[in-house]
């Protein structure tokens, strides 16, 4: 049984054998876990439940702490699946309850599972009382989705924060404290790279509205991973340096080849950015994790793409991971592109267009090579990586 702190326990389930997230398509390299909560008072309150298939975990977990039938209240702090897929199985015990839900809540419930279940929909500041302690809602909308919310249990100081500052990090262990913290810290910046980067200005707001509020927190359990109890401040604060979009001096290159041009080329504009000075890191996307990938993107300052010619085109392969630099909307991010050719030479030109697109500002003009670089041209690469990392640098 994991015991949160006095009559609070974990009743989720663990996902050891998650390699890849679902429907989001994230690479979860560390399994992950659908977090639940249960709560003793003189009512009885379940926070959020698991993806539907480890609902008999789930139920196993439950039994070890509470009479199923006995539970009063059941928050769902956001619909999506891996939290509310075993509410149907739970309802059949308790018909009666009260499913608390934010105003999207109720809506994107319904519209899950289509059951007229006894809603009770809460606001920000709303506050119900459970005995000892009260719940107390924020409502969190687009943190990830419209319904999103978060739970406060004053007395105890816990925020159940849902899928925010969760990581996809699956252990034995609870707490922070208890693991080694520089994985979750990599697995939480992961996290908050690959989902919450778009909404980054709202997390701001978000994070603004929660220091205001004053609230004591001695622990943040969110819906995914490691509960933070060492420090637990750490991670709100790390979500408010992540959301301001600031990066480092260092540039990641990712590109694919066909015969090796490119690949030739990503490595000489790499020593040109190690002669100025810029560390970097180089991905060939045909083999590289894009999700770990988009991690190093949200660190790094630059980013170059660089790809074969082909049909007048791009190699394919870089399609997915230039679909997330659009759709994750990074700020403060600069960028460049190359390329080799046998008879047309679009790719540089069209992975500019897709920096364009992205929001990510064109430092320089395109490089493009026709067949093999020769040792002229692989001069010129060293120069466009050095060119491009003195530009970097004065930003
Ligand atoms: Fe972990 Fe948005 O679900």
């Amino acid at each position: 049984m994991k015991v949160l702190k006095n009559n609070v326990f974990c009743v989720g389930a663990t996902d050891w054998r998650v390699r890849y997230f679902h429907g989001y398509e994230l690479s979860t390299h560390r399994g992950s876990t659908y977090n639940s909560y249960l709560i003793k008072d003189e009512k009885t309150v379940l926070i959020d439940t698991v993806w539907e298939p480890l609902t008999d975990r789930f139920l196993e977990n439950l039994r070890e702490v509470v009479d199923i039938k006995k539970i009063d209240y059941v928050v769902i702090n956001h619909a999506e699946p891996d939290h509310s897929g075993a509410l149907p199985t739970i309802m059949k015990y308790i018909p009666n309850a009260t499913v608390i839900v934010s105003k999207k809540g109720e809506e994107s419930v319904k519209k899950h599972y289509f059951k007229d279940w006894n809603f009770k929909i809460v606001s920000t500041g709303d506050k119900i009382n459970i005995g000892k302690n009260d719940l107390m809602f924020i409502e969190a909308t687009m943190l990830h989705w419209p319904d999103s919310m978060f739970t406060y249990l004053t007395g105890e100081n816990i925020l159940f924060s849902n899928d925010a500052f969760g990581q996809h990090f699956a252990s034995s262990k609870v707490f922070n404290d208890e693991v080694d913290e520089t994985e979750v810290n990599q697995e939480a910046l992961k996290y908050y790279a690959n989902i919450l980067t778009p909404f980054s200005k709202l997390v701001l707001k978000k994070i603004e509205q929660i220091k205001e509020l004053n609230l004591p927190i001695d622990i943040i359990a969110p819906s995914h991973g490691i509960i933070w109890r060492k420090d637990p401040m750490q991670i709100i604060n790390k979500y408010y340096e992540w959301a301001t979009g600031k990066s480092e001096n260092s540039v990641v290159i990712i590109y694919n080849s066909m015969w090796g041009a490119t690949h030739k080329m990503a490595e000489f504009i790499g020593k040109g950015l190690g002669k100025a000075g810029i560390k970097y890191k180089i991905f060939n996307i045909s083999t590289a994790d894009r999700n770990d990938v988009i991690a190093e993107v949200f660190k790094a300052k630059g980013i170059l793409l660089g790809s074969s010619t082909v049909n007048n085109g791009i190699l394919t392969s870089l399609t997915p991971i230039l679909e997330d630099l659009m759709g994750l909307k990074f700020i403060n991010k600069f960028g460049a592109a190359f390329g080799s050719y046998g008879w047309s030479g679009e790719s540089s030109k069209i992975l500019e267009e897709h920096l364009v697109k992205s929001k990510i500002k064109v430092l320089q003009e395109g490089l493009i090579v026709k067949y093999m670089p020769d040792e002229q041209e692989l001069d010129l690469c060293v120069e466009f990586g050095k060119s491009f990392a003195e530009k970097i640098l004065i930003l």
